[in-house]
């Protein structure tokens, strides 16, 4: 049995933005499986004291750099036996709006503080320096707002073997040299081969440069970032990890409860590979939900996401617009929130096309299952993709994937050989064109029910469940022990 430290600043179903939320409940979830004694620490935020009542304050320490000392709340997550730590500090935490983000908009403007107090609680759990007992074989920190803990333990005796897991290297914490003096770090990590990125201060590089190794969310993106197409400025480092051999990618599992067409509370009809033809249940209710015509035979597509950049919205926009003005008899429903361009943009084509595109902007769990189950296509045209949890909730419910040929959508989806082989459609090119290509081959075989029907059913088969990925980490956790 390891002792397992898993740190992130957001875990579903207390605090979700992303993919990270899930990833981190289910994988401390698979690992306390595989009997393993893995806790999770996470900041205490507003929505985390409310879910969590009974949460018991454990220790309170004074942390270098902050004023005040915080303390750990000991909780579980949601519906297990999994240990959870909170790190309370009232005056970082304990407000309205999102994990990251004011409630009308923009980054908290405190963030460095904010995150910086996280990893120097993380640090101090790490060398069991809370009185708490208990001090981890691995601590494994995930994304920027961990990234100063394997930094600030690093030359430390005694410390726990450390991982750090790359989930989106857009994101990288990165602030001023001011910022850097205001956190009480020492003068020595101002360097390349410290925290300074291009005369600032990158969290993201505490876990890149000082991590025992770093893993990435798929194979795929493993190689992509170190290029400079994929890298955002931080290849040359990755590349260097990758050649001592520190740097991996182990595609992210999804939970298979959570995420099961046979019994998923929030849709209309169950079903399983099996009893696929009640698929069809859910796409109606879905059409009657987007008021749009119920048509059983007109390819339903479906589109789950932030509305970001990375997730080419855009091209989703543009290639459906084209689709439509041709003729095609396609339909499409969203659900998303994010920037205001695209939200204006979707809701364009929702009017332009009020019969054919349905539209809610927001983010709403029980929505996002009734579109994997109602929908028969899902379009995930990333222009980068460190793993992709969509693509894989799709695969469960018998909904092929419209991808991307990049990072774990690479990986996961494979691409229709036209005879019923394969489990999705993937493009090349990050462009209209070719998604529109794409999405003309998808309705193409979608008039061939029979041949969709094999995709969808293999698709289903496909195991994406934690079993094997959860096995790479525990093989990657006793390597760093070793
Ligand atoms: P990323 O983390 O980059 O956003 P992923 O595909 O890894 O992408 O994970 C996204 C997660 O967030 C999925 O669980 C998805 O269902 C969920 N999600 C995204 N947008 C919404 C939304 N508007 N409403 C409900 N769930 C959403
Ligand atoms: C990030 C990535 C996404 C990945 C998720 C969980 O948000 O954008 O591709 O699935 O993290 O690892």
């Amino acid at each position: 049995m390891r002792k397992i430290l898993f740190a992130s600043s957001e875990v579903h179903p207390l605090v979700k933005t992303g993919g990270l939320a899930d990833v981190s409940a289910s994988l401390p979830l698979a690992l306390h499986e595989q009997g393993q004694d893995v806790r999770i620490v996470m900041p205490a935020y507003r929505a985390c004291l409310g879910a969590l009542e009974g949460a018991v304050e454990v220790a309170s320490i004074k942390l270098d750099g902050f004023l005040l000392p915080v303390t750990i709340l000991e909780s579980r997550l949601p519906n297990s036996d999994v240990v959870l730590w909170l790190v309370n500090s009232p005056y970082h935490f304990d407000r309205d709006g999102g994990p990251y983000s004011q409630p009308e908009g923009g980054d908290w403007p405190d963030n460095a503080a904010r995150f910086a107090l996280f990893s120097r609680a993380i640090a101090a759990l790490a060398m069991d320096e809370a009185g708490l007992q208990w001090q981890p074989d691995i601590l494994h920190c995930n994304d920027w707002q961990t990234g100063l803990a394997p930094a600030l333990i690093a030359d430390k005796p005694d410390r726990p073997a450390t991982l750090f897991t790359i989930h989106n290297l857009a994101y990288q914490g990165v602030y001023s040299r001011d910022e850097f003096d205001a956190l009480d770090l020492d003068e020595s990590y101002w360097a390349i081969e410290g925290l300074e990125f291009y005369s600032q201060l990158s969290f993201i590089k505490g876990g890149l440069v000082f991590a025992d190794k770093i893993t990435t969310v798929s194979p795929s993106y493993a190689q992509e970032i170190c290029t400079a197409e994929y890298g955002a400025g931080l290849e040359g480092l990755l590349s260097y990890r990758s050649e001592q051999g520190r740097l991996s990618g182990i595609l992210n599992g999804i939970d298979h409860d959570e995420w099961n067409p046979k019994q998923d509370r929030y849709i209309a009809q169950p079903y399983s590979a099996k009893t696929i033809d009640k698929k069809s249940g859910n796409k109606a209710a879905l059409q009657q939900l987007f008021s749009l015509p119920n048509e059983p035979k007109t390819l339903l597509l479906g589109l789950i996401s932030r509305l970001v950049s990375q997730k080419g919205i855009d091209l989703t926009i543009a290639a459906v617009r084209q689709l439509l003005d041709e003729g095609a008899s396609v339909q499409l429903v969203c659900l998303g929130s994010g920037d205001a361009e695209y939200e204006r943009d979707l809701q364009v084509l929702r009017e332009r096309f009020p019969d054919k595109v349905g539209v809610t902007i927001g983010y709403d769990e029980a929505l996002s299952h009734q579109i994997e189950a109602g929908v028969d296509a899902f379009v995930m045209p990333s222009r980068f993709e460190p793993c992709g949890l969509n693509q894989l909730y799709s695969l469960r419910y018998g909904t092929l994937p419209i991808v991307r040929a990049t990072g774990g959508l690479a990986d996961s989806v494979e691409d229709a050989d036209g005879l019923g082989g394969g489990t999705g459609f993937q493009f090349e090119l990050a462009t209209a064109e070719a998604m529109l290509v794409a999405l003309k081959r998808a309705d193409a075989l979608y008039q061939q029910a029979d041949l969709w029907r094999k995709m969808q059913v293999t698709a289903m088969k496909r195991d994406f469940s934690w079993q094997s990925s959860a096995l790479d980490y525990l093989a990657l956790y006793d390597e760093l022990m070793a």
